[in-house]
C-alpha cells in the first residue's frame, strides 16, 4: 500500500478503441490512490491547487512531476505477450539458423541448463530486471520443463513487482525433443504443469500479480495424448494458454507429417480444445484464409514477434490483414528468437516489418508508429484479458506506467542569426553522450514527432521510471 500520489505533466497513451492516433494530454494530472488505482484524470490544468481541492483525499498526496519543458512524458507500461525467460542469455545469439535447427543448436541446450536452480536464479533475476528496465510491466513467459526453476521464475516476478503469466513448457514427443530435454510422458507433462499451477496458487491465490499459463510448446513438441490432456486442463481451470503457430514453413510441414488427419496447423489446436479466447498464439505468419477465419471465430489472440521473425528469417506476419479480420493482436519480443528484450524494439520492428510486407502486399499494410504503440500497450492488454486494468490511463484502471525522458537540445543563450563574412565558426566539440538517452529533441518539434523519434531511436536509457503493481 502506497501513499496517494498525483502525477503531473504530459501523458501520452493510445485511445482505447482507436489505434491510429495518440491521446496527448499536456498539463495533465492523474490521481492514484493507495491501491494503485487511478481515481481522477484532469486535463489542461494551469495550477495544481484547485485539483487538490476538488479531490480532498489527495490534499496531502505525494506529487510526482514530469519535466514541463516538453522532454518528459508518462506512457503506459509495455506488455510483452511472448517471451522465453530461460533463453535470455542467448538474446542476440542466433547465427544463421532457422527455427528447427535453431531449437536444437541454441535453444534446447540453453533451456536444459536451467535444471540447475542456481543457473535459473541467475538467468531469471536478470531477465526480469532487464525487461522491467525496458518498461515491460507485464510479460507472458515461457519457462522450461523444470518445476523448481519455473516456480522460481514466478517467485522472482512476484518479488520484483512484474505482472507475469508463467508457463512451464510441455514437450513430451520423443521423436522431436532431445532425450536430454523432454517430458518422459504426457502424464508427466500434465502432472508437472499442475505442480507449477499449485505453487503459483500458493504464492498468489487470486493471481493478482502472477498467474499460471498452460504452455504446450508447439504442436510438434507434444503428443496427441498430451495435447488432449492439456485441452481438458484448459477447460477445467479456465487458465490462459500459449503456444506457437505457423512460424516457419518447415515447421508447418512437420505439423502436416505428425498430424496428417487435420487440414491445417490451426485445426490441430482446435481439435484438442486449445483454440479458445484465452489462447495466445505466437507468430501466425503463414496462416491460410481458412485458418485465420477459424482463429477469428474462436476469438484466440495473436502475439506478433517481428524481431524474431526477421532474425530467424521466418517471414513477415501480415498484421494489417489480421487486424482487418477482427483478430486481437499484441506484440512479443520472443527472446531469444527475438534478439532484444526491449518492447520498444518490438514496437519499432513492428513498424519496419510492416514496411517490408507493404513492398509486396501493398501500401495499406504499413503500420504507423501510433498503431505499433497501440499494439504494444492496449493490444497486448486485450491479448491477456487485462484491457480494463492496464494499457492506458483511465479512471478505474491501474497506474501501470513508465516515465519517458528525452534529451532536450536548448539554444545557446547568445546565438546569433547572422554571421559576418569573415567570422569562423567555433570548432564543434563532441562532448559525448549526456547519459539521458540517445534521443535529441528540439524545441520546435511536435509531440507526435518526439514520440516517433523515441520509437525509432530510443532505448532503456529513456525509461527513467517504471511503476507496475505495488
Ligand atoms: N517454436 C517452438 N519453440 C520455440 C521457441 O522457443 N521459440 C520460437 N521462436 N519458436 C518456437
Ligand atoms: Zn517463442
Amino acid at each position: 500500500v502506497n501513499e496517494p500520489t498525483v502525477y503531473v505533466g504530459t501523458f501520452i497513451h493510445s485511445p482505447r478503441d482507436d489505434a491510429c492516433k495518440l491521446d496527448i494530454c499536456e498539463k495533465g494530472a492523474i490521481g492514484v490512490n493507495s491501491e494503485g488505482v487511478i481515481e481522477f484524470v484532469e486535463r489542461n490544468i494551469e495550477e495544481l491547487s484547485p485539483v487538490l481541492e476538488k479531490y480532498p483525499a489527495f490534499s496531502d498526496a505525494t506529487i510526482v512531476t514530469a519535466s514541463p519543458k516538453g522532454n518528459q512524458f508518462f506512457f503506459p507500461g509495455f506488455i510483452d505477450t511472448h517471451i522465453h525467460a530461460p533463453q535470455y542469455p542467448n538474446a542476440g545469439v542466433f547465427g544463421s539458423s532457422t527455427l528447427l535447427d535453431w531449437l536444437n543448436k541454441y535453444t534446447f541446450p540453453r533451456e536444459s541448463s536451467l535444471s540447475s536452480l542456481s543457473v535459473a536464479r541467475t538467468v531469471y533475476s536478470r531477465c526480469v530486471a532487464r525487461t522491467l528496465a525496458h518498461g515491460t510491466t507485464t510479460a507472458a513467459y515461457y519457462a522450461t520443463i523444470h518445476v523448481p526453476a519455473t516456480n522460481l521464475l514466478a517467485d522472482i516476478c512476484s518479488s520484483a513487482g512484474q505482472r507475469a503469466f508463467v508457463g512451464r513448457v510441455c514437450m513430451d514427443h520423443k521423436d522431436i525433443n532431445p532425450e536430454y530435454y523432454r517430458d518422459e510422458s504426457a502424464d508427466e507433462s500434465i502432472a508437472n504443469t499442475c505442480l507449477c499451477i499449485d505453487h503459483i496458487k500458493k504464492i498468489d491465490p487470486n493471481y493478482e500479480l502472477v498467474s499460471p499459463i498452460i504452455t504446450p510448446r508447439f504442436a510438434p513438441s507434444c503428443t496427441a495424448e498430451a495435447l488432449e490432456k492439456l485441452g481438458k486442463l484448459v477447460k477445467e481451470t479456465n487458465l490462459p494458454c500459449q503456444t506457437h503457430i505457423s512460424e516457419n514453413r518447415n515447421e508447418i510441414q512437420l505439423v502436416k507429417k505428425l498430424f496428417p488427419e487435420y487440414d491445417s496447423y490451426a485445426e490441430v489446436y482446435d481439435a484438442f480444445g486449445l483454440l479458445t479466447p484465452k489462447m495466445i498464439l505466437g507468430h501466425a505468419i503463414h496462416l491460410s484464409n481458412k485458418e485465420m477465419e477459424l482463429i477469428r471465430s474462436r476469438k484466440a489472440k495473436i502475439s506478433h514477434c517481428p524481431a524474431s521473425n526477421s532474425a530467424l528469417t521466418s517471414g513477415g506476419a501480415r498484421v494489417r490483414w489480421l487486424l482487418n479480420s477482427g483478430i486481437t493482436v499484441g506484440l512479443g519480443t520472443d527472446v531469444s528468437g527475438g534478439y532484444s528484450p526491449s518492447m520498444l524494439e518490438a514496437v519499432r520492428s513492428t513498424a519496419l516489418v510492416s514496411r517490408h510486407v507493404a513492398m509486396t502486399d501493398g501500401e495499406e499494410c504499413k503500420l504507423s508508429v501510433e498503431e505499433a504503440l497501440y499494439l504494444g500497450t492496449r493490444g497486448g492488454a486485450k491479448v491477456v484479458h487485462l484491457e480494463d486494468k492496464i494499457g492506458g490511463f483511465e479512471v478505474g484502471m491501474e497506474w501501470d506506467a513508465q516515465l519517458i525522458g528525452l534529451e532536450l537540445v536548448e539554444k545557446e543563450e547568445n546565438d546569433k542569426e547572422e554571421f559576418a563574412d569573415d567570422e569562423v565558426v567555433d570548432k564543434v566539440v563532441f562532448d559525448g553522450p549526456k547519459g539521458a538517452g540517445p534521443v535529441d529533441v528540439f524545441g520546435w518539434e511536435s509531440w507526435d514527432d518526439r514520440v516517433a523519434k523515441w520509437v525509432y531511436n530510443g532505448d532503456d536509457r529513456n525509461t527513467l521510471m517504471v511503476w507496475g503493481i505495488i
